[in-house]
């Protein structure tokens, strides 16, 4: 179960649609980058590149020229080689670009300065992410200044450049059916390895166990890559937005945050999961867990096209102020300290953000002066947090040093919303029962 071949097909022609006429869109791939000396980093292809080709080589470029005679789909990509691929891998060359990926016509890598600024020269404008890739940037100037040093021979170089992302992006936002059952295959894997660390959670045992536990059930499923990089906070450790140490060793008492998602052929999950360590929550942290949950409970119902972008935001803000009135966290009136944002010392981030090929995905939030309505195929988080700074004197110190984020993966449908994630326990009762099987299963 991947993309097929009509989908990226199908992807391409829409792009092209949008072009203006008489244009060439032009698109680099990842960069190969260097971990240390002669090491690199594990290679993955960019993804607004993967989306539009299903090719996962470095050192391609992706070129479209609607309605060019040749063939509109031109990829240039490495020549295959037999003494390179013994100890680099396996290329598709030319010829496996043309038939495995589509390619209309395919070119070595290597020819592309004398190759390009042909397929340039006598297209008005050029689409390309400007400013993302200096070292692009320049490449892509200097094709179009050979064109220029042959005006007098009667050549025409392009005079507009535009920004190819807006389209790319804007398309990347709706997910198509087989898009959502990758990012739910994503979820259910992360789903089981959250499971796995509820299983395997203990005091005693490190934050980065955890994280292996994790690693490991999501490798076993195919999940081969996190989708970003894990956090696992135990204690106060919770109360650091983007801890990745997952050094400390975990306490009896103490909850224990994971943040963490596998990405599927391409597609990402997201899911936070807070439990306590040893299975039992106290009544301060089941108190504050019950109101995150609430929030994120109250921010789902919000997710129904037709309403903006930041109505689940707004929800889970309310959720939380009220709930932390209750609690004697927060003094005042609920609309005063909503306006004030007091609440901020609590819940300092956003609902979510938009999820897809990137855990932090393209597509635009707001459009214009107007927050984003929700559309049926938009994949979004859903993930309110609080959490209580250790050394927050203005509460009573039992609070201190909690920290809770509940996350989950949702698609907006024709109705309303569906939940990607749902396979990773979020009631307390549900979290205790998973857990007291453990103590059972240990003892
Ligand atoms: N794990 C990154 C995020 O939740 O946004
Ligand atoms: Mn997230
Ligand atoms: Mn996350």
């Amino acid at each position: 179960m991947s993309i097929t071949k009509q989908e990226f097909a199908r992807r391409r022609k829409a792009l092209m649609a949008l072009m203006e006429p008489n244009s060439i869109a032009i698109l680099p791939a990842a960069k190969e980058k260097l971990r240390s000396r002669d090491t690199d980093y594990p290679y993955r292809q960019d993804s607004d590149f993967y989306y539009l080709t299903g090719f996962s080589e470095p050192e391609a470029v992706l070129v479209l020229v609607p309605e060019r005679e040749h063939g509109e789909y031109v990829l240039f990509c490495r020549e295959k080689n037999k003494e390179k691929e013994i100890w680099d891998g396996y290329r598709a060359g030319q010829e496996g670009a043309c038939k495995q990926y589509g390619a209309d016509d395919a070119f070595p890598i290597d020819d592309i300065d004398d190759i390009l600024p042909g397929l340039i020269e006598g297209r008005e404008r050029v689409y390309y992410a400007m400013g993302k890739d200096m070292d692009f940037d320049r490449h892509v100037m200097a094709w179009v200044n050979l064109i220029r040093a042959k005006v007098r021979a009667g050549a025409t170089p392009p005079g507009e450049f535009l920004d190819l992302d807006h389209f790319l992006h804007d398309m990347r936002l709706y997910k198509s059916a087989a898009e959502v059952r990758l990012m739910e295959t994503a979820g259910d894997i992360s789903s089981r390895a959250h499971v796995r660390a509820m299983k395997t959670c203990a005091p005693g045992r490190f934050e980065y166990e955890l994280e292996a536990e994790i690693q490991y059930a999501c490798t076993l499923e195919g999940g081969r890559r996190p989708a970003y990089n894990s956090i696992v906070g135990g204690g106060d450790n919770a109360c650091v937005l983007h801890y990745v140490e997952n050094s400390a060793k975990l306490k009896n008492g103490d909850l224990v945050l994971i943040d963490a998602g596998c990405e599927y052929e391409y597609y990402a999950s997201d899911i936070t999961r807070t439990f306590p360590v040893n299975g039992k929550f106290s009544r301060e942290q089941k108190a504050i867990y019950n109101l995150v949950l609430n929030a994120q409970a109250a921010a789902i119902e919000k997710v129904v096209p037709g309403n903006h972008w930041n109505e689940p935001h707004d929800a889970s803000v309310r959720t939380i102020v009220e709930g932390l009135v209750q609690l004697g966290l927060l003094k005042g009136r609920v609309e005063k300290l909503i306006e004030k944002e007091s609440y901020k010392a609590f819940y300092m981030h956003r609902i979510g953000h938009w999820l897809g090929m990137d855990v932090h995905d393209v597509g635009d939030y707001k459009v214009g002066d107007e927050w984003r309505v929700l559309e049926p195929g938009m994949v979004m988080t859903v993930e309110p947090g609080i959490y209580v700074a250790k050394d927050n004197r203005k509460v009573e110190a039992k609070w201190r040093g909690i920290g809770v984020r509940i996350e989950d993966d949702v698609v907006v449908t024709k109705d309303g919303c569906r939940v990607l994630t749902d396979g990773a326990p979020k009631t307390v009762a549900d979290i205790e029962k998973l857990m007291a099987g453990r103590r059972k299963a240990r003892a």
